[in-house]
């Protein structure tokens, strides 16, 4: 059984795809992830992200490997250091390259053989257009920057919640308007408008639907 769970920054994506595949007994698989990872190995080997060619050569010889919220590029583990904020910054430019999500789309179908629930923001409509169960998640802005600065506030730290509104805005705008596999609903896709639910809310009614 495939899984798809598509939507915009900070949705509940990951959250929600997290639980729903341990209730399934079913692999989970971030895919924001592997772009973020691709991301980090390009800032690290000092590549410019506006270089297309060399993107794409770097994502084809890259293994990306994901276990929950942990990730590994060609075996050494990276997940402390695909949220550091320069990469959140430049992640939408190496993710818009075509050969780049060639590769990474190959990697999402070669893990996905024995059924997955899996997150992003093409699953619905590129990667598996052909999903058993397909849902697209929405919430405000404003419900999106609360929620991550909750998230922030609960380790002790203090959020820029201007900055954070930005962020969210320009990372969807950029991902939105991409030419190849951009941000949207795939027409077969349960929208969920997550502003009036809890994790739990949306967990359980993404489960009532998959469960029929
Ligand atoms: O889910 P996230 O915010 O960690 O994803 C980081 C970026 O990766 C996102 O801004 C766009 C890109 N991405 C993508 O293009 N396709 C996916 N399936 C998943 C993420």
């Amino acid at each position: 059984m495939i899984v798809a769970i598509d939507g915009g920054v900070a949705t509940g994506k990951s959250a929600v795809g997290r639980r729903v595949a341990e209730a399934l007994g079913l692999p989970f698989v971030d895919t924001g992830l592997m772009y973020r990872a691709v991301a980090l190995a390009a800032l690290e080997r000092r590549i410019d992200v506006a270089d297309g060619a060399a993107l794409t050569a770097l994502a084809h010889g890259l293994k990306v490997t994901t276990e929950g919220r942990r990730v590994w590029l060609d075996g050494e583990e990276v997940t402390d250091r695909v949220y550091e904020p320069r990469i959140s910054e430049v992640v939408s430019r190496v993710a818009k390259i075509a050969g780049v999500r060639l590769a990474m789309v190959a990697q999402q179908r070669a893990v996905a053989r024995g059924g997955v629930v899996m997150a992003g923001r093409d699953i619905g409509t590129v990667v598996f257009p052909d999903a058993d169960h397909k849902f697209f998640l929405t919430a405000s802005v404003d419900e999106r920057v609360r929620r991550r600065a909750a998230q922030l506030a609960a380790r002790g730290e203090v959020a820029d919640t201007d900055a954070m509104a930005t962020e969210v805005t320009a990372r969807d705008r950029m991902d939105s308007q991409r030419t190849v596999a951009p941000l949207r609903a795939a027409e077969d896709a349960l929208v969920v408008d997550t502003d009036a639910f809890d994790l739990e809310g949306v967990v359980a009614e993404v489960l009532r639907r998959v469960r029929g």
